[in-house]
């Protein structure tokens, strides 16, 4: 089965083609071309996504995407007059996938419409053609499949024995913990009251003058900087439920460096604040990881979303998975962030469970 998968809930716009068999408990895939047209440097100036910014854009890109996706590879370096007058080939496709939600609305529709249009075209020459709305957070929960050689889905779950497994999804939007019985069967333990911990990592970016995204920012700060040096908050770290909060964290941030004075080129206080928030926001992901982990004896620890690209929350949920003997899963580094590959995925296991959410922009979809 041939997927083209296509995402537009934020602030990338981005397509993939992948193909895909076998069945549910042990879905292959493979990935045949992955693009990603990002807009941080458009975003950037305003600190954060702005949502008719990102619509703009989106309607601007897809269209390129759509274009380069059929191309052959050598066109990679042409500029998009060229992309636009160039012929192209579009193979049989068998599903498309788009993501539905969550995500800005505005967004969100743009790839909904594009989806829409491509379906009705193609489904000329090929009535079988079909559309799957796709969650985004299904689609970040699974690239954990996804495997460390680029381009193929990893069989590792046909090799271990992963259920139950503990999943935390942590993005911009979203911070969930899941227990999962199977790659279809989970259950919500708990999520963030607020702020989502991406979130968090951004708000205090912008606090030390950062650039946005401020995650990446942030931990290439921390890397200078001492996690001890000052004691924040740990929020809801002793709580017995697996519930999350984030923006008291964020707020002592702010009173601590305005207390300080803090000073721009201030740079090993800046550091110093970076490492210590960074820990403190990471100390209480991993403990409600861990103690769900211990609670639902569980085999398996997946880890996804934006924020799973932190090397220092990689590194502490290896740590405890060794210490504790279950498989540690989390998504190559191209993977962690919004992409269509993921998207795919998720699509195909949609398509494979019969699912059929509404092709309409959905904006608070939960999982
Ligand atoms: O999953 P994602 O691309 O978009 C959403 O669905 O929200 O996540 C983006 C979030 C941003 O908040 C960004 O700051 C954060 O992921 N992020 C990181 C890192 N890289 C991206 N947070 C901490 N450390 C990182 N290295
Ligand atoms: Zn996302």
């Amino acid at each position: 089965m041939r997927i083209l998968a296509i995402e537009t809930s934020c602030d990338e716009t981005a397509i993939a083609l992948l193909e895909a068999a076998g069945r549910l408990a042990a879905p292959k895939i493979r990935v045949v071309k992955n693009l990603i047209s990002s807009q941080i440097a458009i975003h950037a100036p305003f600190g954060g996504v702005v949502p008719n910014l990102a619509k703009r854009e989106h309607l601007k890109n897809l269209p390129m995407l759509y274009r380069k996706i059929f191309e052959s590879s050598k066109s990679e370096t042409r500029n998009s007059k060229q992309i636009q007058n160039s012929k192209f080939k579009i193979p049989k496709i068998d599903l498309i996938a788009v993501t539905v939600g969550p995500g800005l609305e505005p967004a969100l529709w743009t790839g909904i419409e594009f989806a829409k249009q491509i379906h009705k075209e193609l489904k000329i020459g090929n009535p079988r053609l079909k559309l799957v709305g796709v969650n985004h957070l299904e689609g970040h929960l699974y690239s954990f499949l996804l495997s460390q050689k680029r381009g193929m889905i990893n069989n590792q779950l046909s090799m271990i024995k992963p259920w139950p497994a503990i999943a935390l999804i942590v993005s911009g939007g979203h911070t969930i913990l899941l227990k999962m019985d199977s790659l279809v069967k989970w259950k919500k333990l708990g999520e963030t009251r607020d702020d989502a911990a991406g979130e968090a990592f951004d708000k205090v970016a912008r606090i030390l003058g950062l650039p946005y995204p401020g995650g990446p920012e942030i931990q290439k700060l921390a890397a200078q900087g001492n996690p001890q040096a000052i004691e924040f908050p740990r929020p809801m770290i002793h709580t017995k439920d697996y519930n999350f909060s984030y923006s008291g964290l964020k707020t002592s941030v702010l009173y601590y460096t305005r207390d300080q004075q803090l000073k721009t080129d201030d740079i090993k206080l800046k550091a110093d604040v970076a490492a210590s928030f960074q820990e403190a926001a990471l100390e209480v992901l991993v403990a409600k990881t861990a103690r769900a982990a211990k609670e639902y004896n569980a085999k398996s620890v997946f880890l996804s979303g934006g924020v799973a690209a932190n090397a220092a929350l990689r590194e502490k949920l290896k740590v405890l998975s060794l210490k504790s003997k279950v498989n540690f899963l989390a998504p190559p580094m191209d993977f962690n962030t919004d992409n269509a590959v993921m998207i795919g995925v998720a699509g195909y296991l949609s398509y494979l469970r019969k699912k059929n959410r509404k092709i309409t922009g959905q904006a608070n979809l939960s999982l």
